[in-house]
């Protein structure tokens, strides 16, 4: 299969081009070779492509940004979303779009499966969520994938080319101490097993909304500390709570996901996210 990657240059992206690379032809897009918001332009580009798969990462996700400029927000998660959904239709690719344990407000307490109702609560969230409605309504062979807490070796570009890992080995390095907060609670999952997973997952038929993370759960304290003890981090490191760091952005306190969707189809290959951890860790970090 043709399968192009937008956002080839980000975090996930560039997982899924080398993943993609293994059994099919990828034609890497970053943001200068196509832009989501701009409907004619990106089917010119994608006429002449005529990929039969497009897996989209593009996305407004700096969650206090889009907060700040909800406009652009919704102009590519929710606009972005239905062009690709309608070139979808029309050019009759299979579309990926990633999407957020952000739709959920926490309150199950339990993992989400695809099924429960929604509740997104901050413009990013809202957004992402317009963007799967759009695309449900308006193509037929879409595969809607909610990820949560996601690392790679190249880290997010709209975050400010960070990501947790990073973030925690530049505060151990920089701080005489970090805190990071235990009544948070998810599952961190590295982009390689995204890739992997979606890889299975795109070439089945199997159109609907899928949650894909690792399995297991974990506070951002847990994460950060499990990184700092694999790296030997020296730097002390302090449980706190939301309440510590007043935000403009309301985020779930519980967005653990069930694989229910892949479960059911036989083929949810995520690994526990200690397990995937300690092997991002000791791959791009060399941990021991
Ligand atoms: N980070 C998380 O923990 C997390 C959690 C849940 C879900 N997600 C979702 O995961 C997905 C991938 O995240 P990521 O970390 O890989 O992001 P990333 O590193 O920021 O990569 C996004 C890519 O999309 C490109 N892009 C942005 N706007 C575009 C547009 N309007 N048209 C075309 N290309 C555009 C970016 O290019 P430029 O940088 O050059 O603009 C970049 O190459 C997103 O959908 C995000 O919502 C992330």
């Amino acid at each position: 299969m043709n399968v192009a990657v937008i956002g080839s240059n980000g975090q996930l992206g560039t997982d899924l081009c080398e993943v993609f690379a293994t059994r099919h032809t990828v034609i890497p897009l970053t943001h200068a070779d196509i832009e989501i918001t701009d409907l004619d332009g990106s089917r010119q580009v994608l006429q002449s492509l005529r990929p039969d798969v497009v897996l989209c990462t593009a996305a407004a996700h700096n969650v206090p940004k889009c907060e700040s400029e909800p406009e652009q927000a919704f102009r590519i998660n929710g606009l972005g979303s239905l062009h690709l959904a309608k070139l979808s239709a029309e050019l009759g690719f299979k579309l990926v779009q990633y999407s957020t344990d952000y739709v959920f407000d926490g309150s199950k307490g339990k993992p989400y499966v695809e099924t429960d109702a929604v509740a997104p609560q901050s413009v990013y969230a809202i957004t992402k969520y317009a963007g799967e409605q759009l695309i449900r309504n308006y193509c037929e062979k879409f595969f809607i994938v909610r990820v949560s807490g996601i690392y790679g070796k190249v880290p997010c570009r709209a975050k400010n080319h960070t990501n947790f890992v990073v973030n925690m080995i530049q505060a151990a390095a920089t701080k005489p101490e970090v805190r990071v907060v235990t009544d948070e609670v998810l599952t961190p999952t590295p982009t390689y097993e995204i890739a992997r997973n979606t890889l299975e997952l795109v070439e089945t038929e199997a159109y609907d909304v899928y949650h894909m993370t690792c399995q297991g759960e974990v506070s951002w304290y847990e994460f950060a500390r499990t990184i700092f003890d694999a790296l030997h981090l020296r730097t002390p490191l302090y449980q706190a709570s939301v309440r510590d760091f007043p935000s403009v952005v309301k985020r779930p306190f519980y967005s653990v996901l069930d694989n229910a969707n892949l479960k059911r189809l036989g083929i949810d290959r995520m690994p526990h996210w200690k397990d995937a951890l300690l092997a991002f860790l000791r791959q791009h970090y060399g941990a021991s």
